[in-house]
């Protein structure tokens, strides 16, 4: 499949656009910041990335190129407005000019999105797509429903996948229901999700790394004093003890180890266990449940 250099711009466009409604609300300065970041590191990757490539086709001056850039001018130019307003204590005035940079902004998303972005698509050349999705990173999309359909557990593939992802790719799955499970996974991963609806009424869901939880979801102390991690997946349904164990695993700090109790004995997590090198010993307790002890190294 020929690489798409944009997609992963549509993606920050449509998170940009579920900021507006904070914004067109009372609390529109608490969204602000939010906004702006977002925004900033769009800008500079269509600046650093898209441009400069779509320029050696079309050139920069008096053409879609040129318009964007100014209009990139615009809206930091109306930032720096507003926080001027607001550190004059000119609450209303502020407002005002973050109703010009939404109604703006609308604009030039729809202008990339129906004329730049497609015209990348058709001017560049392999090589600068391949260019463009490196830099950029890449959608890669993962359909569980056939998974689902021939009765499989389609968790370990959206983890494997997860694994595989460069830092700035997205991971897209998509699903009859909405994997509301998976978001809780996944933000541990620290990835973030936007979900929509897609034509047949199938959920989309879009996981990408947030840049806030880089500095790890487990803090230094929670690390430190969970050596051992208890799990008590009784009454559980199935995959659930075996997500929750290995997702301890992951954040397991060096030499820590899980102890679960899980209602069986969990036929599936060996496996997996073995294939990333954990060591595990399962023991019958005498109400017919069972202890399961999983750690990395030297056996016991
Ligand atoms: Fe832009
Ligand atoms: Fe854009």
């Amino acid at each position: 499949m020929e690489p798409d250099p944009v997609a992963t711009l549509y993606e920050d466009h449509r998170e940009i656009e579920e900021i507006f409604p904070r914004l067109e609300g009372e609390n529109w300065e608490e969204a602000l910041p939010l906004l702006e970041s977002d925004l900033d590191l769009h800008l500079r990757r269509e600046e650093e990335v898209l441009f400069p490539l779509l320029e050696r086709h079309i050139g920069r001056e008096g053409g879609p190129v040129g318009v964007m850039l100014h209009e990139h001018g615009l809206l930091r130019e109306k930032f720096s407005q507003v926080k001027d307003s607001l550190s004059r204590g000119h609450r209303a005035e502020a407002g005002y000019v973050v109703g010009e940079i939404l109604s703006l902004l609308r604009e030039h998303v729809a202008k990339e999105d129906h004329i730049l972005f497609p015209l990348a698509c058709q001017v560049l050349e392999v090589g600068e797509k391949e260019e463009a999705e490196n830099r950029l990173g890449k959608v890669v999309e993962l359909d569980v429903r056939p998974l689902l359909a021939r009765g499989e557990e389609p968790f370990f593939t959206i983890m494997e996948a997860t694994r595989n992802l460069r830092p700035e790719d997205i991971l897209l799955v998509i699903n009859h229901f909405e994997p509301v499970p998976l978001y809780g996974v996944m933000a541990q991963r620290g990835f973030r999700h936007r979900t929509e609806r897609g034509p047949e009424g199938e959920f989309r869901v879009f996981f990408r790394r947030s840049e806030k939880s880089d500095s790890s979801p487990v803090g230094k102390e929670s690390a430190s004093a969970s050596m051992v991690v208890e799990l008590d997946n009784r009454g559980l349904e199935p995959p659930q003890p075996m997500v929750r164990i290995l997702d301890a695993l992951d954040r397991l700090p060096p030499g820590g180890r899980v102890v679960a109790i899980n209602d069986r004995r969990p036929l599936f997590l060996y496996p997996e266990l073995e294939e990333r090198g954990y060591r595990h010993e399962t023991e019958e307790l005498p109400d017919g449940s069972f202890r399961i002890t999983v750690w990395k190294g030297a056996p016991r």
